[in-house]
């Protein structure tokens, strides 16, 4: 009797583990396709020092393969001979990557590259975010941003906004676009 409920028991964990087990092996998978995806893509070097690999992977991958940000944030947004719409093989600006100048209208997409304290764009993680899910900048909080889908943006998870910023903070930095235009 208590042999077999010992056994019974004993066949009860190893199921539940081996099911956890598996559960979050799929999950790991997962993640980590995006990680790989992420750092395969990503246009320019990234410097690591001080961040979470996995973030920037992820990161990468959320800006370069979902967020399309060098649509707007790089200017032109491909190398000369390298624009995917023409046909070319797509080689990405990366003279430019993400240091803003295509204008609308009057509004000129930022750069968003770290500024002397290693932040995109000078916003901390917070502010980032607070911009990303409501469209408020903190700097002129009675503006809405009328051109990025921060609404579509502000959606993601918390841990995907964050993979961003993570991403940002390792992209080379750079002065503001010298050439903006449309
Ligand atoms: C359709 C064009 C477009 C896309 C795509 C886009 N942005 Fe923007 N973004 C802008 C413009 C234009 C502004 C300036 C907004 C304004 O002043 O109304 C801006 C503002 C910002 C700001 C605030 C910076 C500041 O100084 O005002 C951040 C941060 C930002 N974008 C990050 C991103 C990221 C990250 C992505 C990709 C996930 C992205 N953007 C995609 C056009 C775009």
């Amino acid at each position: 009797m208590r042999t077999s409920l010992f056994l019974a028991a004993a066949a009860f964990f190893a199921t539940a583990a081996s099911a956890d087990g598996s559960h979050r092996e799929r999950q790991h998978h997962r993640f980590d396709t995006r990680v790989a995806i992420g750092f395969r893509i990503s246009p320019v070097q990234l410097d690591l020092r001080g961040k979470n690999p996995a973030m920037v992977g992820l990161g990468s991958y959320v800006v370069n393969a979902a967020g399309a940000c060098n649509d707007c944030h790089t200017h032109p947004s491909y190398a000369p001979g390298g624009d995917p719409f023409q046909g070319q093989p797509e080689m990405i600006n990366t003279e430019q990557f993400l240091s803003g100048g295509r204008q609308f209208g009057p509004i000129v997409a930022p750069n968003i590259t770290p500024d002397e304290n290693g932040r995109p764009g000078g916003y901390t993680a917070d502010e980032f975010l607070a911009l990303m899910r409501t469209g408020h900048d903190p700097r002129s909080p009675e503006r809405i941003l009328q051109i990025m889908p921060w609404n579509v943006y502000g959606k993601m998870s918390r841990v995907d906004l964050l993979a961003m910023y993570e991403y940002l903070r390792a992209i080379p930095a750079l002065p503001d676009n010298p050439a903006p235009g449309p």
